[in-house]
C-alpha cells in the first residue's frame, strides 16, 4: 500500500531543488500533488514530468490574493487539502554591516511571511473541511545558528522553527500536525548560488565554499534532495501522528540538538 495513497499535497517552491524532489516522493507514494511556484512556467514543465498526478498552480507566497487563489485551485482540483510543504525560499548574504533593509524585507517576506501565511490559509481550509493534515516546514541549520555573512537568512529559518512550534502546538486540536525540516548543505541549483555569493564575497574560487562545506559534513559530503524525501515522506504519512512541533535535522550529522 502507497503511503499516501489518495492524499493531495501543495509543495511550494517546487519548480525545482528540493521541493521537486519532494513532489515527486510524494507522487511515487500514491499523492495527488501541486506544484506551487512563482515561476509558473518551470512549474509547468516539472508537473509535466510527474505525471498525471502533479499539477502546477501559480503561487507567490508574499501576496495573500495569490496564496488564497492557489489553496482555492488545489480545492477545486482535488477537494482540499491533506499535506502543505512551505518549501519555497530565498536566500542571501552579506557582511553584517552591509545589510540592506531591502535584503531583509525580501527574505523576511519570502522565508518567514510566506511561511506563516501559507500555514494560516491553509490551516483554515482544513479545520474548515474537519479532516486535519499535515503541514511540513523547510527550515535549515541556518535556523540552529547565527553565520557571520548569513545574518537575515539564518534569522528567517530561526523564526520558521519557531512558527512551527508555535503553530504546532495551537493546530494540533484540529487533528493538524505542523513540524519542520531542518536540511544542511544540499547540493543543487539553490548551492550554485550561494557558492557564487559566497566566492564573491570571501574572494574565493568558484566550487571551493561547495568543496569545503561538503567536507565538513561527519556523513563525509553534502546532501541531496533525496536524502530529505524519506522524512518528507514520514512527517506527511500516517506513521507520524504522535509528532507536533518538531524540527529535525536532515543534515548527515552538522548539527546535534
Ligand atoms: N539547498 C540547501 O542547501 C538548503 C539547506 C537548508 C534549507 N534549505 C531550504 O529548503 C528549501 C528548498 O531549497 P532549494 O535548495 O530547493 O531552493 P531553490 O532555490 O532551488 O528552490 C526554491 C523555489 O522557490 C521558488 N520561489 C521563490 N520565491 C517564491 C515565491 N515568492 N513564491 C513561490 N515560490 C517561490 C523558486 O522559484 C524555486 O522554485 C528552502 O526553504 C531552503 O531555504 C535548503
Amino acid at each position: 500500500m502507497k503511503r499516501l495513497a489518495g492524499k493531495s499535497a501543495l509543495v511550494t517552491g517546487s519548480a525545482r531543488g528540493i521541493g521537486r524532489a519532494f513532489a515527486e516522493a510524494y507522487v511515487a507514494e500514491g499523492a495527488t500533488v501541486a506544484i506551487a511556484d512563482i515561476d509558473l512556467e518551470r512549474a509547468t514543465s516539472t508537473a509535466e514530468d510527474l505525471g498525471a498526478n502533479a499539477y502546477a498552480v501559480a503561487l507567490d507566497v508574499t501576496d495573500q490574493a495569490s496564496i488564497d487563489a492557489a489553496v482555492a485551485a488545489v480545492r477545486k482540483r482535488a477537494g482540499g487539502i491533506d499535506i502543505l510543504v512551505n518549501n519555497a525560499a530565498i536566500f542571501d548574504l552579506s557582511p553584517f554591516v552591509d545589510i540592506s533593509r531591502e535584503s531583509y524585507a525580501r527574505v523576511f517576506q519570502i522565508n518567514v511571511e510566506g511561511t506563516l501565511f501559507m500555514m494560516q490559509a491553509v490551516a483554515r481550509s482544513m479545520i474548515a473541511r474537519g479532516k486535519g493534515g499535515r503541514i511540513i516546514n523547510m527550515a535549515s541549520q541556518a535556523g540552529r545558528r547565527g553565520e557571520p555573512l548569513v545574518a537575515v537568512y539564518c534569522a528567517s529559518k530561526a523564526a520558521v522553527i519557531s512558527l512551527t512550534q508555535s503553530a504546532g502546538l495551537d493546530l494540533i486540536r484540529h487533528g493538524i500536525n505542523v513540524n519542520a525540516i531542518a536540511p544542511g548543505v544540499v547540493d543543487g541549483e539553490h548551492w550554485d548560488g550561494v557558492d557564487a555569493l559566497f566566492a564573491r564575497h570571501e574572494n574565493r574560487p568558484l566550487g571551493e565554499k561547495k568543496r569545503l562545506v561538503g567536507e565538513a559534513v561527519p556523513f563525509g559530503r553534502m546532501g541531496t534532495a533525496a536524502d530529505l524525501t524519506g522524512m518528507a515522506i514520514f512527517l506527511a504519512g500516517p506513521e507520524s501522528e504522535y509528532v507536533v512541533a518538531q524540527t529535525y535535522n536532515v543534515d548527515g550529522g552538522n548539527w546535534m540538538s
